[in-house]
């Protein structure tokens, strides 16, 4: 047991019910580890508030996508004896400490983190995108501090949000004179565990790009995963060598193979330097149809029982209260409305 880590939260997106590889090495397989290693269950949450700030998705496909996501999760290996999954909206704790955070926020404060802008873009809505996406990170701050979060596993493309949140917990002590929010340790994965869309190379993996074949997600049968990886851009140059900057394509699928395969990115250059480009990528996709295919049959297994699925996420859904009901009281108290 690592003390250190204290309480650990993180949260996945229902936006796309499946996660993509982006998701299982930077997220996901981190999770999966610390359930054994923290003191506390990692709390996780499958965040259908905030899958709502995209506002195409349909309400059936939602609903599907809450089932499909606690199915990866699961199928990936966590463990609900050994940590607490939840689906956020059954919490509206969530939801009202949001409200009381957005009080002891700025404007400007939130419109400093730039994230929206691309998010508006990407939503092709310039003038008419949902305020959800710019308030976003204020909801993201309250999933963190009702747990009194030590940790927060993430990917580094959230690290705007968790410095937002660290300046909130203590925006809110000096203000109400208490000591109610506790300021979380900011744990990021580092920038090698971004994994890049297979298509550009310069950008990362991401459930709301739809180009074909810029991601792989962990249900994808094993001709997709290999179709795909097989026509992920590289370049021309026939040494392979690992360099982000200068060969963002060849050092994603180095980066790929390591962490499938657990080993630090230096070893698996070492494995793979006397191959060719498509020699890499057939190793890669040989690493990645191993690691996925049992998840694959786990998930479907548990897509035939809902009854299961959906005890698991009330089981959570009592756990995650029994915290949050505690942390709201002394909000409320803080603030003078109990
Ligand atoms: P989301 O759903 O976009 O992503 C879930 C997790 O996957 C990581 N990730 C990646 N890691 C490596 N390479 C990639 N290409 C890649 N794409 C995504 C993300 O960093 C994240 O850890 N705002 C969050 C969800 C959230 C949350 C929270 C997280 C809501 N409340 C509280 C932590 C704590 C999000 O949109 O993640």
């Amino acid at each position: 047991m690592n003390a250190k880590l204290g309480r650990i939260f993180s949260g996945i997106q229902p936006s796309a019910g499946v996660p993509h590889l982006g998701n299982y090495i930077g997220a996901i397989k981190p999770w999966v580890h610390y359930q054994d290693t923290a003191p506390l269950k990692p709390i996780l949450s499958v965040v259908d508030l905030h899958a709502l700030t995209n506002p195409k998705l349909k309400p059936e496909i939602l609903r599907d996508n809450i089932f499909q996501m606690t199915a990866s999760l699961l199928a990936c290996g966590l463990d609900p004896n050994k940590c607490i999954i939840f689906q956020q909206s059954t919490v509206p704790h969530h939801t009202e400490l949001s409200w009381i955070l957005t009080c002891c926020s700025t404007l400007q404060r939130i419109q400093a983190i730039n994230t929206w802008r691309e998010k508006v873009k990407l939503l092709g809505k310039e003038k008419g995108a949902p305020l959800g996406v710019l308030v976003y990170p204020l909801l993201m701050a309250a999933d963190i501090l009702l747990y009194k979060t030590d940790t927060i596993p993430v990917g580094d493309d959230q690290s705007q949000n968790i410095e937002l949140t660290r300046e909130l917990a203590t925006t809110f002590n000096r203000r109400f004179n208490c000591n109610v929010m506790k300021v979380p340790e900011k744990l990021v994965q580092t920038e090698s565990n971004r994994i890049k869309s297979l298509r550009d190379p310069t950008s990362k993996m991401s459930k709301s790009d739809d180009t074909q074949g810029s991601s792989v997600t962990i249900l994808d049968c094993q001709d997709l995963i290999r179709a795909k990886i097989k026509k992920a851009v590289t370049d021309s140059n026939p040494v392979l060598s690992f360099d982000p900057e200068k060969r963002p394509g060849v050092s994603n699928l180095i980066g790929i193979y390591a962490a499938m395969k657990n080993i630090s990115k230096s070893d698996a250059l070492t494995e793979v330097e006397s191959m060719d480009t498509l020699q890499l990528k057939n190793a890669v996709s040989d690493v990645v149809v191993e690691a996925l295919s049992p998840i694959r049959s786990e998930h479907s297994r548990l897509m035939e029982s809902k009854e299961y699925l959906t005890q698991v996420l009330n089981n959570g859904k009592n756990s995650a209260t029994e915290i949050a009901d505690q942390t709201l009281i002394e909000v409320k108290k803080a603030i003078g409305v109990l």
